[in-house]
């Protein structure tokens, strides 16, 4: 059973082996470092899949960047020009997502709805229109549903908008939900087909048998594994065991959130993207106003400068949040990889999977890299095409990776 994972290292070693291939008829379960919204709904499908699957996690689960989020599942709105494959991958998970949540509430006993009224990109000036006007034209021209609303069309649809509204884009199909009722659904779910967390336990390094995962060390612990999947988000990169230079290149992108109480007069019924800022009304009762985009490494204090910006941005795109009591000011660390789109498959290493990088999306991306990569993990395929995601857009091949390894035999084991 689970208890019997941790052994000494000579034990996991001996076992691995003995099981080298796969996971199946193997007593060690797939070990997944880092129990976010990725971490969570990759291991729930996974124990879907009668697999059995430790989560490790270094603080509370679902408490880092997945809480302290927006819950925007926004790829109409969020695409960038040039990234068709995240634009791609955000429409297939948005279209997972009912099923998702379906399969969610049978397993947690609990709902949590998708709130699909749509996202309005609003424009003040002269300069603004000219800048969602380009937003505008390449949605179109991707053949995204999208539609031109003058300042007026903008204001009857919502009226909470300031009233120097010139003109929007409307994303009919963007749609959000809220992320802290999330990633507490998939962390009951997850207990309940009868996953193990760990919580508050560092995992130290990925230990490795010549090219091979075999398990993962904690600050007090060996724990063997069938499997490993990095999804420690922004600490991804920093794990011990795995050469540096195939390491995933994914650093803490600083986002800072302010969270405002609805009082009874504040109406607001659409996500709302101004410049600098977006504003978004929650179920419970929460508006998020947010976020900062700050290269700060892992500082995660909060500032005056940036919050103080924000909210006039925000106040100048829906006026009436100026009179609304503040819930909270919170940090937190988006992974950004080098080029900002994940990393979601196989590593140079046998047994050694990546599911980090998601930057900006993880809760739209959850769905989409928990079945994407439970197929890859239990069938040795999987139906969405990962390749722009996959690890070798940054590493050696696995040929030298393999000598690499192969140099350094005994590192990893002594
Ligand atoms: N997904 C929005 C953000 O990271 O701010």
């Amino acid at each position: 059973m689970f208890a019997s994972t941790t052994t000494p290292f000579d034990d996991v070693s001996t076992h691995a082996v003995t099981d080298k291939h796969s996971d199946n008829g193997s007593r060690d379960p797939i070990v997944i470092v880092g129990g976010g919204i990725i971490g969570l709904a990759l291991g729930w499908q996974l124990l879907r899949r009668r697999k059995r699957v430790t989560i490790v996690e270094r603080d509370r689960a679902g408490r880092a960047a997945s809480w302290i989020a927006a819950g925007m599942l926004a790829p109409h709105s969020e695409v960038g020009f040039e990234e068709e494959d995240f634009l791609q991958a955000g429409l297939q998970s948005l279209k997972q997502y009912p099923r998702f949540l379906d399969e969610l509430e049978q397993d947690s006993g609990r709902k949590v709805s998708l709130d699909s009224r749509g996202t309005l990109i609003v424009a003040f000036n002269r300069d603004d229109s000219e800048r969602i006007r380009r937003l505008y034209d390449f949605r179109q021209q991707l053949g995204l549903p999208v539609e031109w609303f003058t300042g007026s069309d903008a204001i009857d649809v919502e009226p909470s908008l300031s009233a120097k509204t010139t003109g929007a884009i409307w994303l009919p199909d963007d749609s959000q939900v809220n992320n802290r009722s999330l990633v507490d659904a998939l962390k009951e779910a997850f207990a309940r087909r009868g996953g193990v967390l760990r919580e508050n336990t560092n995992v130290t390094s990925i230990l490795l048998l010549e090219d091979r995962a075999i398990g993962v060390k904690t600050n007090d612990e060996l724990l063997s594994a069938s499997r490993v999947v990095l999804a420690a988000g922004c600490w991804s990169g920093q794990i011990g065991g795995v050469p540096t230079e195939i390491l995933p290149p994914v650093r803490p992108v600083k986002g800072q959130l302010v969270s405002l109480c609805m009082d009874s007069e504040f109406k607001l019924a659409h996500v709302i993207r101004a410049p600098d800022v977006y504003i978004i009304p929650k179920d419970d009762g929460r508006v998020i106003v947010g976020a900062t985009q700050e290269e700060m490494g892992f500082d995660t204090t909060p500032t005056a400068g940036p919050v103080m910006r924000m909210l006039e941005r925000g106040w100048e795109a829906v006026p009436s949040i100026y009179d609304l009591a503040i819930d909270a000011i919170e940090v937190g660390l988006r992974p950004g990889s080098r080029d900002n789109a994940p990393i979601i498959g196989a590593s140079p290493i046998e047994n050694l999977y990546y599911a980090t990088g998601h930057f900006r999306h993880g809760i739209l991306l959850a769905p989409l890299t928990a079945y994407a990569l439970t197929d890859l993990i239990v069938e040795g395929v999987t139906s969405y095409d990962l390749k722009p995601f996959a690890t070798s857009r940054f590493f050696a091949t696995k040929k030298t990776v393999g000598k690499r390894l192969a140099r350094q035999d005994q590192w990893n084991c002594s």
